[in-house]
């Protein structure tokens, strides 16, 4: 947040010391008390569950205004980035700092398609999950089976890491879609090298022996975007975790899996699986009775909360969830799609935003609020959104991963507590 006069240091008096803490803004002027030396020059630690006020890292990635609804990669904002690039475009963006020009858009998605077969042995794999598995689960088992496919690869050499990170933007998708056709018992359908990113990516999902999928490019845009609207998202969750488990220099393919773990709940990456079942049960069991989730979101004694609703950063409307909503419109309109869940969740939100419940803690609809709907009118099933959500991050949490491990005041991280059990007891 800019001030008028920037202070360069601040003074914290504890009992009778007094210590200086360096200053230091952000390029958006955003500031950070430095507090490195805390512990060793008064013996305190802070305290921050949550950590709602902790900076863990300097980040040239990706900037949020949570109060003014902004958000940007690499410097170019969000809107742009969705309205003008394809996916793999904004991937390259994240990873090497600059978009692609033509050659090197070419040169990528050539890489890719290079990348996209699955080592037969992994194949097997799948033979051995039930039907029922979430893909999820299957997702992060088999993101970090890549490193035993490919442990020969070194992290610290540049052309090593270049394809570590090719591999798992082009695999994790074919993963992805062979773990649905598994859930369907159908044969897992080939990545081709005649199709782009996102093409292959529901040519995989759809494709079937006695129906050839026809590309639509109405879907294909949408993937694009969608995926755009999800690459990154600074110090989120599974991004503190992938670095977290980096941080301990465990390999890429590892950290990756972890983050897709943390992904996976309800609170972060889940919400958009959960809303379509929270619309589903209202529509269903209550009737449409959105007057009754409301209360229930707002009763103190009922942990339930409305999916996709709030955010930890986003104190105005989420700019994600904007694009979202207007792209769920136009693509349902262009598919002829009438979903009476669409309906529901226009007048949910109306509601959300007349209640002064939700106004009074800046509770307004996140990214994961309308996203499933277009999957849905895709004919994307509901447990695979999440693992859309996936798919979209993986490049903002490779760089996000690559930009710690090249940080001078990188450390391995390790949070300190407060420990309030027994003090030492004779044991008897
Ligand atoms: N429904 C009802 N009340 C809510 C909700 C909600 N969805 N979200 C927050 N609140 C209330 C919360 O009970 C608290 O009230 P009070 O001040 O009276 O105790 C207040 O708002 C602040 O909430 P918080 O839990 O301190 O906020 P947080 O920053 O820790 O949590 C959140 C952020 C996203 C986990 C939370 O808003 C939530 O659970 N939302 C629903 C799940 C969801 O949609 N997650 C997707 C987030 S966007 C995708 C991603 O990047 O992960």
């Amino acid at each position: 947040m800019a001030t008028a006069k920037k202070a360069t240091s601040a003074k914290l008096k504890i009992g009778t010391k007094t210590i200086d803490l360096p200053v230091f803004y952000g390029s958006e002027n955003e500031g950070a008390i430095d507090i490195q030396s805390l512990r060793k020059e008064t013996g305190f630690i802070t305290y921050d569950p949550g950590f709602g006020n902790t900076g863990c890292c300097k980040s040239d990635i990706t900037f949020i205004d949570g109060e003014k609804g902004i958000l940007h990669y690499r410097g170019y904002d969000i809107n742009d980035l969705a309205e003008h690039c394809e996916f793999i475009d904004v991937a390259y963006l994240l990873v090497h700092g600059k978009l692609p020009n033509e050659k090197q858009h070419l040169s990528f998605s050539k890489h890719l398609n290079h990348h996209s077969m699955l080592h037969e042995d992994m194949h097997h794999f799948f033979d051995n999950y039930p039907d029922h598995a979430h893909p999820m689960a299957t997702l992060s088992a088999m993101a970090v089976s890549l490193s035993s496919f490919y442990p020969e690869l070194e992290q610290t050499k540049k052309e090593s890491i270049d394809m570590m990170v090719t591999r798992l933007i082009s695999k994790l998708r074919t993963i992805a879609a062979f773990s649905y056709k598994k859930s369907i018992g159908h044969p897992m359908v080939q990545p081709r090298h005649d199709l782009k990113y996102c093409e292959n990516f529901l040519n995989m999902m759809f494709w079937t022996p006695v129906n050839d999928y026809k590309l639509d490019p109405v879907c294909v845009k949408a993937l694009n975007k969608l995926l755009i609207l999800h690459a990154d998202h600074e110090q989120n969750c599974s991004a503190s975790v992938v670095k977290m488990v980096g941080s301990a220099e465990a390999n890429l393919y590892a950290s990756i899996s972890a983050g897709i773990c943390a992904l996976w709940g309800p609170l972060h990456g889940g919400a958009n699986q959960h809303v379509i079942e929270m619309l589903e049960t209202i529509l269903k069991r209550d009737k449409g009775n959105i007057k009754k989730v409301i209360e229930r979101a707002k009763d103190k004694n009922d942990p339930f909360r409305l999916m996709g609703v709030g955010h930890r950063v986003y104190k105005s409307y989420d700019p994600r969830a904007k694009v979202a909503k207007q792209m769920c419109k136009d693509v349902l309109a262009k598919l002829g799609v009438n979903d009476p869940l669409v309906d529901l969740a226009q007048k949910l939100e109306e509601a959300v935003l007349a209640d002064d419940y939700f106004q009074s803690r800046n509770l307004y609809p996140n990214i994961d609020f309308y996203t499933g709907l277009t999957y849905r009118a895709m004919g994307i099933p509901t447990n695979m959104f999440t693992v859309l959500f996936a798919i979209g991050r993986i490049p903002g949490w490779i760089a996000q991963w690559l930009e710690m491990k090249e940080d001078p005041d990188g450390r391995i991280g390790r949070p300190r507590q407060i420990y309030t059990g027994p003090t030492l007891r004779s044991f008897e």
